[in-house]
């Protein structure tokens, strides 16, 4: 009986231990065709996918700063892409990020951070090339991932 009651109990560990590493590692993420899908509700994609397009509206003016040689617009562009933008997405959200997402968004961001600390001093094309860089993660990511709503 107690014999019994252990091996259930062992099990029932083993399983939860495994939901627990599986939800850290994937969160709520499910491979669907080429890329991995997050599931999301819908004020939560809304969030991510608001950060996305004021990244792009940093990418932007980056660009702009750098073909009108104003280096003050770069930097302040890299630095609304800088982890600052990251601060307010909640936890429960970020647990039902994958490991590989979070580790990609918050690198994208710590980098737009780190090249905003070389400015001034760095050549327009010393900053294009750190850019071009960034933007790999960009379509790695997305070639990676997409992002749909679950209601319920
Ligand atoms: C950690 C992963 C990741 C990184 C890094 C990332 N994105 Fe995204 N982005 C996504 C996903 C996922 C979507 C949604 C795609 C889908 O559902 O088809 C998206 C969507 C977008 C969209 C569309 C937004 C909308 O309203 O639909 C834009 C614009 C965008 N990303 C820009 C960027 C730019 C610019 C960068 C780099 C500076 C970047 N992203 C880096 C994952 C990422």
């Amino acid at each position: 009986m107690w014999k019994k009651i252990a091996i259930v109990s062992f099990a029932l560990w083993i399983a939860s231990v495994g939901f627990v590493v599986y939800k850290i590692q994937y969160g709520n993420a499910v491979k669907v065709d080429k890329r991995m899908e997050i599931r999301l509700f819908p004020e939560e994609r809304e969030l991510i996918l608001g950060e996305m397009r004021s990244l792009l509206v940093g990418l932007k003016g980056i660009i702009q700063g750098l073909s009108t040689d104003d280096f003050e617009r770069v930097k302040e562009s890299a630095i609304g892409n800088g982890m600052g933008m990251a601060q307010d997405v909640n936890p429960a959200l970020i647990a039902k990020l994958p490991m590989s997402f979070k580790a990609m968004g918050m690198g994208v961001h710590k980098s737009f951070d780190e090249l905003a600390a070389k400015i001034p001093g760095a050549t327009s094309k010393e900053i294009l090339k750190e850019v071009d860089v960034i933007m790999s993660s960009c379509v790695a990511c997305h070639s990676a991932f997409k992002i749909t709503e679950k209601l319920k």
